[in-house]
């Protein structure tokens, strides 16, 4: 030692210390661990020490961790020249195996270091960590201050000490890839999950993006599909299919992957010629290493891409990384073609049962837009109340279809500009178990089976006074509740020939009357009509958006079916 009168310690007592340290690092499970250890049985032999370890990989140095002392804090010049020093001779040591010691003083790049390093700093003692394959796992490097005078008796005692972190080192990150790979296929079997849970499109990119990210260690994917038709990528950036980002094959570097099917892995972006800083620019995130791999369907043709940003624990996506995401893509490229198809077939459908429902609502001008508001209105219903998306599509189909027995009341009645005499009225009120009749003969998916049934309960009430079934309480469904409040809602507030249409708020505070005993239309009193839950559900929904009618005709989720188009034909 330079300062005090601490002697140096003997040859003797640096080999007790080794054993000692030998002893104690053995049963080391974690880095953390390891670097407690470390700190409590090296300060006595080289106090104020700091040790950081670089792991290996590819023939490449990685990231430095720091494993024992302090990590000190240096102006970001220093910092930067120094790290810069360190990789450098760190790559030597890799290269030749062999450990190596450098002094600050003696060294000419270090001239350009300020005082204030050279003060806590003196020289770094650099040594590779070999395992039992003679492969450098990792280089560990000491960070010396001043204080402790470097002898050949000081470099053979940490040359030991490297020699007895080796096979703890190994041990340990042969633990940690154990854990690793269990992690992998755990997460790899969880994308086979999702593959059977049909998701829809939308969910499942997000799904696949956050497991691709946690599976990588990476900081963020997205994962790109193919559209064939216009020759472009696209993805989406918020909630909905609408908020999409596209791009022409072949631009950027996601756009490159996609013509040419080549997997590129970028350690340096930005010195890669494919790679468009802009958007860097604008979003201030700073794009340090990518993988971007083409996602092929079993017949090779191409469906997306993957793009994976920021490797979290190294410098670059590694070759096991990449083999990683080829495992991955086979099981996304399926999932995301039966995704596609149901997603096709869902459209299929709507359009379908939306054009059918739009023409018979078309039969008769005053009462257009009837399906598709209700529709709406049992939608925004349906999610206030909380009902799982399944359930709330159900309730959707129901509601595009509950009045299309109407397709069989003649026109002189449906249309008439008059009120309706008994027999009429009698005609009229047929068109619900016409609804359930006819659409009786439709084949429904298991799910959507009941649609016929709840489909035909826009017309029930609470007391029993409905119809056709005159079902009371119990006997009517939740969803059968909200397709009456929605039903008689929109009825409210249209304009006929005979009755000029109420507000929302009006119809609002119509149906509240109507959810307990009341005096009906002819003086007559009458019992409780409609759910008071669901009611309330509707005035929270209207004071929420303001009491506009127009919220409910974009919760229908109808495509663009114009009524009055239909009307004019
Ligand atoms: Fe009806
Ligand atoms: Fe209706």
């Amino acid at each position: 030692m330079k300062e005090g009168n601490v002697t140096e310690p003997t040859k003797l007592e640096y080999a007790q210390r080794l054993l000692e340290l030998h002893g104690a690092v053995a049963g080391c499970e974690t880095f953390e661990q390891l670097g407690l250890t470390l700190g409590q049985e090296l300060s006595a032999t080289i106090p104020g020490f700091s040790l950081f370890r670089f792991p290996v990989l590819e023939g490449q140095l990685g990231q430095k961790y720091l494993l024992a002392g302090e990590d000190q804090e240096y102006y970001s010049r220093d910092a930067e020249i120094l790290s810069t020093l360190v990789v450098t001779w760190g790559s030597k040591v890799m290269t030749k195996k062999k450990a190596s010691l450098f002094r600050l003083d003696e060294v000419e790049e270090t001239q350009r270091l300020s005082k204030d390093v050279l003060r806590s700093l003196n020289a770094l003692s650099i040594h590779p960590l070999i395992d039992s394959t003679s492969e450098v796992i990792e280089i560990i490097c000491f960070f010396l201050p001043p204080t402790i005078e470097v002898t050949p008796e000081l470099q053979e005692y940490l040359h030991k000490v490297a020699q007895i972190l080796s096979p703890v080192v190994a041990t340990i990150k042969l633990r940690r890839a154990y854990e690793e790979s269990l992690e992998r296929s755990e997460a790899l079997m969880q994308v086979s999950q999702i593959i059977s849970a049909k998701l829809e499109l939308r969910e499942l990119l997000t799904v696949l993006a956050r497991q691709c990210s946690w599976l990588l260690r990476a900081d963020r994917t997205t994962v790109w599909l193919y559209d064939e038709d216009n020759e472009e990528i696209w993805t989406i950036v918020g909630e909905g299919l609408r908020d999409q980002i596209r791009m022409p094959l072949g631009v950027g570097i996601a756009g490159n992957v996609a013509k040419t099917l080549q997997t590129l892995n970028i350690a340096d972006p930005y010195s890669h010629p494919l790679f468009n800083p802009d958007v860097d620019k604008r979003t201030g995130y700073k794009t340090k290493s990518i993988l971007c791999m083409p996602l092929l369907n079993k017949r090779g043709e191409l469906i997306g891409v993957y793009q994976v940003l920021n490797k979290l624990d190294h410098t670059h996506f590694t070759r096991a990384d990449e083999e990683l995401l080829a495992a991955l893509s086979g099981s996304a490229s399926v999932a995301i073609e039966n995704a596609r198809l149901y997603e096709d077939q869902k459209k299929q459908f709507n359009s379908f049962i939306e054009v059918l429902a739009t023409s018979v609502d078309a039969k008769d001008p005053t009462t257009y837009d009837h399906s598709k508001m209700v529709t709406g209105i049992s939608v925004a219903l349906a999610k206030e109340m909380g009902f799982p998306p399944q359930r709330v599509e159900f309730i959707r189909v129901a509601a595009v279809l509950h009045d299309y027995g109407k397709i069989a009341v003649p026109d002189a009645i449906l249309c008439k500009p008059g009120k309706l005499d008994k027999e009429e009225f009698k005609t009229m009120k047929s068109h619900v178990s016409e609804t359930i009749e006819i659409l009786s003969k439709v084949y429904f998916s298991k799910e959507m089976r009941d649609v016929p049934r709840i489909g035909g309960m826009h017309h029930e009430r609470l007391d029993g006074t409905g119809y056709p079934l005159g079902l009371k309480d119990e006997e009517i469904p939740l969803e059968g509740r909200i397709m009456a409040v929605a039903d008689i809602f929109h009825a409210m507030m249209q304009e006929r020939p005979y009755k000029r249409g109420l507000s929302t708020q009006e119809a609002l505070a119509e149906c509240k009357k109507l959810t307990a005993p009341h005096i009906g239309r002819f003086g007559d009193p009458e019992g409780v009509h409609l759910d008071a839950q669901v009611v309330s559900a509707l005035e929270k929904i209207l004071e929420r958006v303001n009491y506009s009618p127009s919220y409910f005709l974009k919760e229908s989720g109808w495509s663009e079916i114009s009524s009055e188009e239909l009307i004019r034909r």
